[in-house]
């Protein structure tokens, strides 16, 4: 959950390497560090902080050299502070090393190490792979990261520079993210592919157990056991740009904006010339199906939020029993998994080590493995019997909001699309379905109109200490994403009930003033809801209801309405989701936060 670049070539090292931390700080950014080989020795800059007090040093005391790595950090092991920082480095600083992921036996390693005198400044787990590489290296660098890595367990994606050679950097990958970037007479690795795109878009991505070579110029890929690997080399075709805040004060503003477009791509690019839904990396038959008697859907966070959207879909169109979980709880757990089951794994990054782990648990059972992601060729991707690639575009915030609403377009086809193989749906209701969807990217359009609007409720409710979101059926999950996204950007303690069952005990947490959102898009639903609205009203809360156009009669319960557009029941998750979503960001801007990157947090997740 760090994020780390590397670069060998002709121009500054630092300079590429400040701008690809820029672009993954997204994924840690509690402190940030480089080590550039200067010639005859390596210099190394780390600092608690973000990037920018390294870059500030780095403009007032430039290091020169065509040679280096990079590391932006989230902590794991040891608080956030200089020593902490990375890269990490041997007794006498010359060999430095760049890691993202968790050594696991670091304790039982660190304790052999100091055994044989090797003396260590920081707490990370990181610092014994500098050790190691130091122990083993006998001016073969290469040779040296193979011998320390195979005493290693965990994760990690490794970058290792040497102050004997300026000509040679060496990678692995194994479990955590990291791709080699191919230029002219220049090479690069990233933890992803935004941290390099300025410079290349042709990309290499590795296989766990990959090992990279480069030596000036040239980039070998070698397997574990040094055999030479032969990769291809993707082009990447889409644009900085989408990964660029492109005039809007954040990344989440943007994200939320490019939603609409985000579902319409992950919508209409797989419907065919009939308007049917064609899912092409989705080879689930007839004869598949009627083994398949139930799903799991597993995945962390916002993913988990759409898989229980999901399910509701799922439920109705395809008839099949669904059971979502937390990944770090199924993992954990004993879960009726065999290979009669199809598991859907969400997860926008591809990279979620409990979702990683859940998917692997799974196969090893025999199921069949789904997974929605938004990252292509990401190791959720690479491990899945059938992918969905939700059409996104990345996305930087740590608040996930796109990723959110195209998974829940994907859950929809997905499920429409098991219900036609199965032979549950009526035509009537297939293309009715998908007529629906169509006018979603629109709505979703609309929806947004409503920031004003919110951005005054924020303002009314700002002194609030606590808020609540309520919902049944379909709204509850929605209210659980909500609660989340005001939490993890406002700070403010938020949380979600099924509204029904306020009244077993919560309900004595409202007092005069506590703000609840209460979601009503559920025609069956509404009339139930709107009696929880009047429950809580009494007992003096400020109710703001998000419900659908037409349903007028909520205003007699409600202190604000936000109206989203009239669209089938079902469907309405991908719009009401909008108003709480830039609630959150509103609620996170009043009180002067950092938005896109909030406390504690980083975008991806790829430790336990
Ligand atoms: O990359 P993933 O979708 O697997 O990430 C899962 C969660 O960590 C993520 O959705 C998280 O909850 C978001 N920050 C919420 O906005």
């Amino acid at each position: 959950m760090c994020g780390i670049v590397g670069y060998l070539g002709n121009r500054q090292a630092t300079e590429v390497l400040v701008e690809g931390l820029s672009k993954l700080e997204y994924r840690g950014y509690d402190s940030a560090g480089v080590a550039i080989n200067i010639g005859e020795e390596l210099s190394v800059r780390k600092f608690k902080g973000r990037l920018q007090v390294l870059a500030d040093d780095l403009t007032a005391k430039p290091i020169n050299g065509g040679l280096g790595i990079g590391h932006t950090r989230w902590a794991t092991h040891g608080e956030p502070s200089d020593v902490n920082s990375h890269p990490h480095f041997n007794k006498e600083k010359t060999i430095a090393v760049v890691h993202n992921g968790i050594i696991e036996n670091y304790l039982e390693l660190r304790e052999e190490l100091q055994k044989e005198g090797y003396v260590f400044l920081s707490q990370t787990d990181t610092e014994v792979v500098a050790h190691l590489v130091d122990k083993f290296y006998e001016g073969n660098l290469l040779e040296a990261v193979y011998k320390a890595t195979e005493k290693l367990r965990g994760a990690y994606a490794l970058g290792v520079v040497c102050k004997d050679n300026n000509n040679e950097l060496v990678a692995v990958r194994k479990d955590s993210p990291l791709i080699v970037g191919v230029g002219e007479d220049e090479n690069f690795i990233a933890s992803d592919i935004p941290a390099i795109l300025k410079y290349t878009r042709d990309v290499i991505f590795l296989e766990n157990d990959e090992y990279v070579h480069m030596q000036g110029p040239k980039v070998t890929i070698l397997d574990e056991n040094k055999n030479v690997v032969e990769k291809k080399i993707n082009e990447i075709n889409w644009d900085i740009e989408a990964a660029s805040k492109g005039g809007y004060d954040c990344f989440m503003t943007k994200e939320m904006y490019e939603q609409p477009k985000g579902v319409e791509d992950t919508l209409m690019r797989r419907l065919d010339e009939k308007g049917r839904i064609k899912l092409d990396d989705i080879k689930i038959t007839k004869e598949d199906l009627e083994k398949i008697n139930k799903v799991y859907i597993v995945a962390c966070g916002t993913a988990y939020h759409a898989g229980l959207v999901g399910k509701y879909a799922i439920e109705k169109f395809a008839k099949i029993p669904v059971i979502a979980d937390i990944a770090s709880e199924f993992r954990y757990s004993d879960p009726f998994v065999d290979e009669n089951t199809l598991i859907i794994i969400v997860s926008q990054s591809g990279e979620t080590a409990d979702t990683l782990a859940a998917l692997r648990d799974a196969k090893a059972k025999g199921a069949r493995v789904l997974s929605i992601t938004n990252v292509v060729g990401s190791s959720i991707a690479r491990e899945s019997d059938d992918i969905f690639y939700t059409w996104a575009g990345p996305e930087i915030a740590v608040a996930s909001t796109k990723a959110y609403t195209t998974q829940l377009t994907a859950f929809y086809m997905i499920a429409l699309n098991l219900a036609m193989t199965k032979g549950s749906i009526s035509d009537e209701e297939y293309f009715a379905s998908i007529e629906e969807l169509r006018k979603i990217p629109a709505q979703v359009e609309k929806v947004l109109e409503c920031n004003e609007l919110v951005g005054q409720i924020a303002e009314e409710i700002k002194e609030a200490n606590d808020i609540f979101y309520l919902g049944r059926g379909v709204d509850y999950s929605l209210a659980m994403e909500g609660a989340l996204k005001i939490k993890e950007i406002s700070y403010v303690h938020a949380e979600a009930f099924a509204a029904g069952e306020l009244k077993h005990g919560s309900i004595a947490l409202i007092d005069k003033g506590t703000p609840v959102v209460a979601i009503a898009t559920q025609g069956k639903l509404f009339e139930k809801m709107v009696s929880n609205m009047q429950e809580v009203r009494a007992r003096g809360a400020r109710v703001i209801a998000i419900t659908q156009e037409g349903n007028t009669e909520v205003e007699k319960s409600a202190d604000r309405v936000i109206y989203i557009p009239k669209v089938d029941d079902m469907f309405a998750s991908i719009t009401a989701v909008v108003p709480m979503q830039l609630l959150a960001y509103h609620a996170s801007n009043i009180r002067g936060l950092d938005v896109d990157k909030p406390r504690n947090l980083a975008k991806s997740v790829t430790v336990e």
